[in-house]
């Protein structure tokens, strides 16, 4: 339904964004899995025609949206990471305003579509506060009630998750699996859980290149029987990592344990774990935090030996 090719982002100041990124996203929730300053919101922006690219095409049910970007616009729910500043106005008005400049003209029809999102989103009893007086939790629901006026047929929400509670981030999965079900809903986020829960599809961007796509299921089944674990003390860390292919550590109790990706038992004292996610995760970074050390070689240690 979405097909993004060969689609590059470079700002103003010369930062490359994106680059060269190629997917396709079908009906259903797509997550977009990056680390900070990976481009997630890059991509996003350029989906929801906010931003246009350097280079490449978008195209939504074999429309190209980037020469035409109302075709996305009349059919788009957009979550941005940031909202930026929110008016003291009520919840209730504002989503009424928004329906409006949603192209929805009557009246009827929007109070019962703002109720329904008003109680999807659990807001209904504080419909009448003012959304500047919102919690964290409450300014995220108001967000995707927002982005879901107007049935969309896409859906793009930038870090959702991100400063909930356990409970407030339940409640924001169960929603949006409730709402992906014929739709193109694309998440992107940097906490794994997130994309591991929810998603049915999913992408790996790092440094503005998509490293890895495909289901969760078969990227962990790719990577089953790699991944050892061991207990150390904090201070053998460093010789560890020199040793072996270690892609995360955490301390546990005073003690760090170390997850190591390898074809065999690395050594004595390393147990066997099954793969998840978040080594699927960790071993990708890794692999391009390799690949950048290895370009950055200093002159004197590339290309053969100095007496
Ligand atoms: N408007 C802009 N002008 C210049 N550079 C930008 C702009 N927006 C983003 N960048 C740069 O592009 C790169 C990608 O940023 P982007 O915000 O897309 O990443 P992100 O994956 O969303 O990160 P985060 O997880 O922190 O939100 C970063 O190096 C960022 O500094
Ligand atoms: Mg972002």
């Amino acid at each position: 339904m979405l097909t993004i090719r060969n689609l590059s982002k470079t700002y103003d100041n010369g930062v490359q964004a994106l680059k060269s990124v190629s997917l396709d996203i079908e009906a259903g929730l797509f997550g977009l899995l990056g680390p900070n300053g990976a481009g997630k919101s890059s991509l996003m922006r350029t989906i929801a025609t906010l931003q246009q690219p350097s280079h490449g095409q978008i195209s939504f049910d074999n429309k190209d949206i980037i020469k035409n970007p109302n075709i996305v616009r009349s059919c788009l729910g957009y979550l941005p990471q940031e909202f930026g500043v929110y008016p003291k106005v009520s919840c209730y008005d504002l989503l009424d305003h928004l329906a409006l400049l949603k192209g929805i003209t009557d009246k009827s029809q929007r109070k019962s579509q703002i109720d329904n999102l008003l109680h999807q989103t659990n807001l209904y009893d504080v419909r009448k506060k003012d959304v500047s007086s919102y919690s964290g939790g409450m300014r995220q629901r108001f967000g995707i009630a927002q982005a879901l006026l107007g049935s969309p047929q896409l859906i793009i929400v930038d870090e959702p998750t991100a400063g909930l509670d356990p409970q407030e981030r339940n409640r924001f999965h169960n929603l949006l699996c409730e709402i992906s079900e014929n739709i193109v809903v694309i998440l992107s986020t940097h906490i794994v859980e997130d994309v591991s829960q929810l998603c049915p599809n999913m992408a790996i961007i790092i440094d503005g290149e998509i490293q890895l796509q495909g289901k969760p299921a078969q990227l962990i089944e790719n990577i089953e029987g790699t991944i050892w674990s061991k207990m150390i003390n904090k201070d053998q860390l460093t010789h560890y990592k020199k040793q072996f292919n270690v892609i995360s550590d955490r301390l546990i109790i005073g003690k760090t344990q170390i997850s190591v990706q390898s074809d065999f038992q690395p050594e004595i004292g390393f147990e066997p774990v099954q793969a998840n996610l978040e080594d699927v995760y960790f071993s990708t970074l890794n692999q391009v935090s390799q690949m950048k050390k290895d370009q950055v070689k200093p002159s004197w240690a590339v290309g053969g030996s100095h007496a």
